[in-house]
């Protein structure tokens, strides 16, 4: 039997509507926010507004693309959550009318359980047990994933995200929200010069809050004696600030492969798009024999087909939703 679903992400700031079918992607339409640049952060009820303005167009776009009509669609998979309440209460109200219109089943997607399950929407697919760095604009985590609906948190963020550490820089360096891409290309100019210190935190867990704060000072010290510091040394601060942020990710990384003696080794949410962190991968992977898996761009940051291919593991294992279902900001995998 093929089955086809429409999954729905409304977690953050970006409307997305993707149809998987028979755990192919078919279409995976996104669309931005670029409102919240006005305020340097995401504003949830400005967020939740535009969520409500972009989801039936996306919805229809990405049905449209895929050449598939809303009577062939078996089951809708959304974001539950983690995320903000109000951004969630969109995508979780229509995927229950639509769902109820239609009477087909309803599916509730963990956000960051589908960041890692968008490992399987092309090859290379890893293989299982696997771990998994998901860093986003607000998780950082080691997972040891044991199969598609089976995740351990072997580590985490007892503070800030690493896309936080990424955005939250920006801010102190005057840059749009949010930074973490521009801070990237910045960095690809610059020499890693500056030397920031590294959190001693035990075990698997990640702290960056120390980070941004050492940043802070830094850059107030280097103001006093020049204003134009920031201007003229863009590059390299943030090459600098990059480097950091890639080494404590990647020590954590490798730290969790020799205890779990796993070389499969994934990375997955929106930082995944770093190409300092992608290439540092590689060349440890390489170095230690590593097989690594990085995804393409669509799906690093925020997407549906992620939604909707969690959905297709769940719809094959039969754990659908009730009507009933209310989404939640914090939800561990
Ligand atoms: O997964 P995502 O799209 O949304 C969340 O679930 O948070 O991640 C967004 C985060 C933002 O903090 C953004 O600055 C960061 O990912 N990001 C990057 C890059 N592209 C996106 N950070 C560093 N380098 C990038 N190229
Ligand atoms: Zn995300």
């Amino acid at each position: 039997m093929s089955v086809t679903i429409l999954g729905i992400e409304s977690s953050c700031d970006d409307t997305a509507a993707a149809i998987i079918r028979d755990g192919e992607v078919q279409s995976n339409i996104v669309a931005g926010q670029e409102v919240h640049k006005l305020y340097g952060g995401v504003v949830p009820e400005v967020a939740s507004r535009a969520h409500q303005a972009n989801i039936v167009p996306v919805i229809e776009i990405a049905l449209q693309k895929a050449g598939v009509s809303k009577e062939e669609i078996d089951a809708v998979a959304f974001t539950r959550g983690p995320g903000l309440i109000g951004s969630l209460i969109v995508g979780v109200s229509f995927a229950k009318a639509f769902a109820l219109s239609r009477n087909i089943p309803l599916i509730e997607v963990n956000h960051l359980q589908a960041h890692i399950l968008a490992h399987f929407a092309e090859a290379p697919k890893p293989s299982f047990p696997f771990l998994c760095l998901t860093v986003s604009g607000g998780h950082t985590q080691i997972v040891l994933v044991k199969n598609h609906l089976d995740m351990e948190i072997l580590g985490k963020t007892i503070d800030d995200a690493a896309g936080e550490a990424f955005d939250k820089t920006g801010k102190l360096l005057g840059l749009d929200y949010p930074a973490g891409p521009l801070i990237d290309r910045l960095a690809q100019q610059g020499t890693p010069r500056f030397e920031f210190p590294e959190p001693q935190i035990p075990g698997l867990n990640f702290s960056f809050s120390g980070l941004k704060t050492s940043i802070l000072y830094f850059l107030k010290k280097e103001l006093e004696s020049n204003p134009n510091f920031i201007q003229e040394n863009l590059a390299d601060i943030s090459a600098s600030v990059q480097d950091r942020i890639v080494s404590i990710l990647i020590k954590k990384l490798q730290k969790a492969a020799e205890m779990t003696g796993i070389k499969e080794i994934a990375i997955a949410g929106g930082v995944s798009a770093n190409s300092g962190l992608r290439e540092a991968l590689e060349i440890i992977g390489k170095k230690l024999g590593w097989n690594t898996y990085i995804p393409r761009f669509e799906y690093c940051t925020d997407n549906a087909a992620m939604i909707a291919l969690t959905g297709y593991y769940k719809f094959l294992n039969n754990e659908f939703a009730s009507q009933d279902v209310a989404p939640v900001a914090r939800w561990d995998i």
